[in-house]
């Protein structure tokens, strides 16, 4: 091993967002000298795809950790919580995909295109940001550099494969069911997700919002390293698989024009924009599913206020919401010589 040709651990590699960080792993052709999945005892000794091959998964325990590199989590927060500083005792940097560390002053909160220098000042442990969040801030950080977002008002369209792969069963199983005339009792969610949209994603916070909510107003300040932003966001789960749209709208301290906007967007990375309303051309969920991009459309200027402008912004969740930016946070590291956990 070497921090150029890690040994990598993917935790939680059965799951929805396990099996696509090994995807995306291979696919970018990740420099790994070996990769390894965890997943808990349930799953010890079951097979994973990787590469057009299959990995034999282990039981994640205390002691799994010596001799890795670099450890991609998505096992849920109290794994992380667990687990994670016991990894990163071990010399084994973390790139943790649940809400366990985000908010720790320790942990830098991070988004490749965003803020990768943040990485600078890791300790072991860093914390992949919430999925909507990740979209969002990927599209409004070009224009916050140029024009300063003052406020943000957002709404989420979130598919269900953010919930896990129990939540793309329910989904799948309450259409077929009912479309067959059979009643259906809901599981995963408080309610039925089949042909109905909930304004609940995590639990209720002492202020009316959701914890989703929240984490979008809290992790959008500390990735683009400004408390003055002010955010608002109503966050709903809608019976889509993969892929996350939002409505956003910001106002800036200076003016942006709908031409300005495309021309910043289009020149930024990781952002398509597809906004072509004349020919009815706009980002849609079934198109983002499986791509690596976040897409922008339906750019206008608010104009109900001096400075305003609103987006649809749509990207698949568990790629660049969760497994891509993970992955991408490990080629950064490799990058900047980080890959190593501080004494
Ligand atoms: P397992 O399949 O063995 O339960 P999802 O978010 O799609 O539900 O996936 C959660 C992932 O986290 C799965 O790979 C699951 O493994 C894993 N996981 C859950 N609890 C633990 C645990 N205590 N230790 C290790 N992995 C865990």
């Amino acid at each position: 091993m070497s921090a150029q040709n890690p040994r990598v651990a993917v935790v939680g590699a059965t799951g929805a967002v396990g099996r696509e960080m090994l995807e995306v792993l291979a696919q970018r052709q990740f420099p790994a000298s070996e990769i390894v999945p965890f997943a808990s005892s349930r799953s010890a000794g079951g097979k994973v795809e990787y590469a057009g091959s299959e990995l034999t998964v282990r039981e994640l325990k205390e002691d799994s950790f010596a001799g890795f590199d670099l450890a991609l989590f998505s096992a849920g927060g109290s794994t992380s919580e667990k687990f994670a500083p016991l990894a990163a005792k071990a010399g084994c940097v973390v790139v943790d995909n649940s809400s366990a560390w985000r908010m720790d002053p320790k942990c830098p909160l991070v988004v490749p295109e965003v803020n990768p220098r943040d990485l600078e000042w890791h300790q072991g442990i860093i914390a992949n940001p919430n999925c909507s969040t990740i979209q969002m801030v990927v599209a409004l950080k070009p224009l916050h550099d140029e024009a300063k977002i003052k406020r943000i008002v957002v709404s989420t369209y979130q598919a269900v494969s953010g919930t896990g792969q129990k939540a793309i069963v329910e989904l799948e199983t309450q259409t077929a069911r009912l479309m067959n005339g059979q009643e259906v009792i809901p599981q995963v969610y408080p309610y039925q997700i089949a042909f109905n949209c909930l304004p609940q994603i995590d639990v209720f916070m002492d202020n009316g919002y959701t914890k989703e909510e929240m984490k979008m107003v809290n992790e959008t300040k500390k990735i683009m390293g400004d408390d003055s932003i002010r955010v608002t966001a109503t966050t709903v789960r809608v019976p889509v698989f993969y892929s996350h749209s939002e409505s956003v709208n910001i106002e800036t301290e200076t003016k942006l024009t709908v031409e300005d906007v495309r021309r910043i967007l289009s020149q930024a990375p990781g952002i398509i924009v597809a906004d072509y309303p004349e020919k009815k051309i706009y980002p849609m969920p079934i198109d983002a599913a499986g791509q690596d991009d976040v897409f922008v459309g339906r750019i206008r200027e608010d104009e109900s206020i001096d400075n305003g402008i609103n987006l649809w912004i749509v990207a698949d969740n568990i790629r660049k919401g969760a497994a891509l930016n993970a992955v991408q946070i490990g080629e950064e590291l490799i990058r900047r010589n980080l890959l190593r956990v501080p004494k």
